[in-house]
């Protein structure tokens, strides 16, 4: 039996963190799709368009991986692509309170889907996107957490390149 999976998030921008997460799912599931959600509401630094161009950068290495963007319900783009499984990242207990709502919240949207949960590797467990935005506006060397494309997009977005 064939199993894919989605994995959403904002990615503004997409880090190495990420990249850990995908590669492992695209180890377990037969076709993962990264949907990048629009996120309003996170006023993000890079479009929509410039997310999820450059998550299928850094992605380029991996074979079984779509990226699609999207600005409704996660619930739905599962619905769209026939997919059951939504996977999430856990990169401390601290994540653990926020992402349980959001898995009730799912199944309560769609029983259907079910939410698996990934850790990434430890020493990404403390990589977040609005920390690498904050270091590379502020001077700090990003180059140890995000791709070097993410990188130079950062520093030009930043006014450094
Ligand atoms: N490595 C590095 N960083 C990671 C990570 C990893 N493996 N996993 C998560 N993060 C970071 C992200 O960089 C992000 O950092 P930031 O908040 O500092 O920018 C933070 O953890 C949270 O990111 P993420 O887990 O991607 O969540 P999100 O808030 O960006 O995305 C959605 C949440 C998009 C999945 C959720 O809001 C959603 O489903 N929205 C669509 C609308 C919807 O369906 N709403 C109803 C939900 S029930």
């Amino acid at each position: 039996m064939s199993v894919s999976a989605l994995y959403p998030g904002t990615f503004d921008p997409v880090t190495n963190g990420h990249h850990d997460l995908i590669r492992r799912a695209s180890s377990l599931f037969d076709r993962v799709v990264v949907a990048v959600a629009a996120s309003p509401g996170k006023k993000p630094m890079f479009s929509l368009m410039e997310r999820v161009t450059l998550v299928r950068e850094v992605t380029a290495d991996l074979p079984n991986i779509e990226v699609t963007g999207y600005s409704g319900l996660t619930v739905n783009v599962a619905r769209e692509h026939d997919l059951k499984v939504i996977v999430r990242g856990l990169r401390a207990v601290s994540d653990f309170e926020f992402e349980f709502q959001l898995s009730n919240m799912n199944r309560h949207l769609n029983d259907h889907v079910e939410t698996v949960f990934l850790t990434p590797n430890e020493r990404y467990s403390y990589i977040s996107s609005s920390l690498v935005r904050e270091i590379a506006s502020l001077g700090g060397d990003v180059s140890g957490f995000v791709h070097p494309r993410v990188e130079s997009e950062l520093l030009a977005r930043c006014g450094r390149d």
